[in-house]
């Protein structure tokens, strides 16, 4: 029985990384530009219907949403090559076309006014599954659609769908150089939905993204076509052992339950070697791939496509190696083992320490120059540098109450400026658990800093 999973996109940034993540799955199933099946694409064994639901023509259609409150992104996927693809009715572009202008409040609300038109969407996808798993949402909590409205389909999702998992794909700003004035504000409220109303983060930065970019594919000022490939490899290969079932992680289920042992620590951070030209057109070619090489590699700073800066007590809650292609299972062992040997990873004191591998299969279809490729989707208690960065920039802001005005205007704030208040505190509770999941009597220590967050969730 396929455990389905339908893609929500929100926003430019939601929508342009959701476009390379299809076309990329289209490529690996062999599903051309049309939706129909390529003559070569015989071996079986894939599981299409996980993401894709196939029309009375046989044709496969992606479980995806698109919403955008301006209609740039929409349209240019509409003209696009991969335009054929998409359910018709699963577009929702705001009939006004102006967007959030970059303010998370404007979006949320425009959120309220839209919702009837956009949960009927999702029913209907819904309805159209026989076993939904849950929801993926694909965003960045920067600017005001992907941040505002994402934030508000996550608290809707989780009273209309309170069984199914929700996880998220949340692009964060480069906070050294961000686009974004009011990128502080947005991602501090997007960031109190991310902790109390998805299961799964899966958190990227666009300064990591960048970086990777710059370093590892020698490309300076990448474009977001380029690092979005970066975030559809990462994507894909999340997701290779859905798709590519085996005897473990072949549900979205087994994989947060793998890396999530409590559930207010459930943001993840990514790793992926060795990319190159295969994705990224500019990438130098390839290294020595052998699976230590490889597993190494995943634990190296450089790799990590968030900018974390992790002190001396981080460590990881979890770590579930994905790797791709010719891997000896035999391999894995003896990495596993230098691994330990060297100290290449520190875990906490309160759980197992070990790094879970699964080996999946690659796709036949899409030709590769290195034997093994790997994914680390990790737990690490350093995340929350990054929350505090935000907080820190928020309350620069808010001290001097810098472009607070706009936000006034909008519904959220009409009675306020409690939404923010509210926010910081269950962000400053995400950090105390992150820190207290450091310390050996994590799991027996009364927690401090769970009622603030619990009066802000209105528990
Ligand atoms: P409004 O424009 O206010 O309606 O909201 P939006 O959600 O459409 O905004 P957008 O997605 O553009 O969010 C702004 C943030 O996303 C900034 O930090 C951008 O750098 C980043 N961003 C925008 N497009 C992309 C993209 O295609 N890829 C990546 N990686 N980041 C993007």
């Amino acid at each position: 029985m396929p455990r389905e999973i339908i893609t929500l996109q929100a926003g430019q940034c939601g929508n342009s990384v959701g476009s390379q993540f299809w076309q990329q799955l289209c490529q690996e199933h062999g599903i051309n530009q049309d939706g129909n099946l390529e003559d070569f694409a015989t071996e079986g064994g894939d599981r299409k219907d996980v993401f894709f639901y196939q029309s009375d023509d046989t044709r496969y259609i992606p479980r995806a949403i698109l919403l955008d409150l301006e209609p740039r992104v929409i349209n240019g996927i509409q003209t696009g090559p991969y335009r054929n693809i998409y359910n018709p009715e699963n577009f929702y572009i705001h009939k006004d076309g102006t967007g959030a202008g970059n303010n998370w409040a404007a979006g949320y609300a425009m959120g309220e006014s839209v919702q009837e038109e956009v949960m009927d969407m999702i029913d209907r996808e819904a309805d159209g599954s026989d076993s939904l798993e849950g929801f993926m949402l694909l965003h960045s909590i920067a600017g005001g659609t992907g941040s505002g409205l994402g934030s508000f389909l996550l608290e809707r999702m989780n009273d209309r769908f309170p069984k199914k998992l929700i996880q998220t794909y949340s692009v964060f700003p480069d906070t050294a150089q961000a686009d974004v004035v009011v990128h502080p504000y947005n991602s501090l409220l997007s960031l109190r939905r991310l902790a109390q109303n998805a299961d799964s983060v899966v958190v990227l930065d666009n300064g990591a993204l960048s970086r990777i970019a710059a370093n590892t594919l020698h490309v300076q000022e990448p474009s977001f076509q380029q690092t979005n490939q970066l975030v559809s490899t990462v994507m894909s290969a999340s997701t290779t052992t859905l798709r590519y079932p085996g005897y473990m992680h072949n549900d979205l289920v087994g994989i947060v339950a793998s890396l999530i042992p409590t559930p207010r620590c459930h943001f993840l951070t990514t790793s992926y070697t060795p990319f190159t030209g295969d994705q990224v057109e500019q990438a130098k070619a390839v290294r020595k791939t052998t699976v230590l090489e490889v597993m190494r590699r995943l634990l190296q700073p450089k790799n990590r496509m968030v900018s974390i800066n992790p002190s001396k007590s981080s460590c990881y809650i979890s770590i579930l190696n994905i790797i791709q292609g010719e891997a000896d299972p035999t391999d894995v062992h003896k990495s596993l083992l230098r691994i330990r040997e060297r100290r290449l990873a520190t875990f906490i004191p309160w759980g197992p320490a070990s790094i879970q591998v699964a080996l999946t299969r690659k796709s036949p279809y899409v030709q590769s120059s290195h034997r093994v490729s790997g994914l680390m989707l990790a737990n690490h208690t350093g995340v929350a540098t990054l929350f505090k960065r935000i907080v820190f920039q928020y309350d620069r802001l808010r001290k001097r109450n810098a472009f607070l005005e706009s936000y006034k205007r909008e519904a959220p704030f009409a009675d306020g400026l409690n939404e923010f208040d509210e926010a910081k505190a269950v962000v400053q509770d995400l950090i105390a658990e992150y820190e207290d999941a450091e310390q050996p009597d994590y799991l027996t220590k009364e927690s401090a800093g769970k009622e603030g967050a619990d009066a802000a969730a209105g528990a």
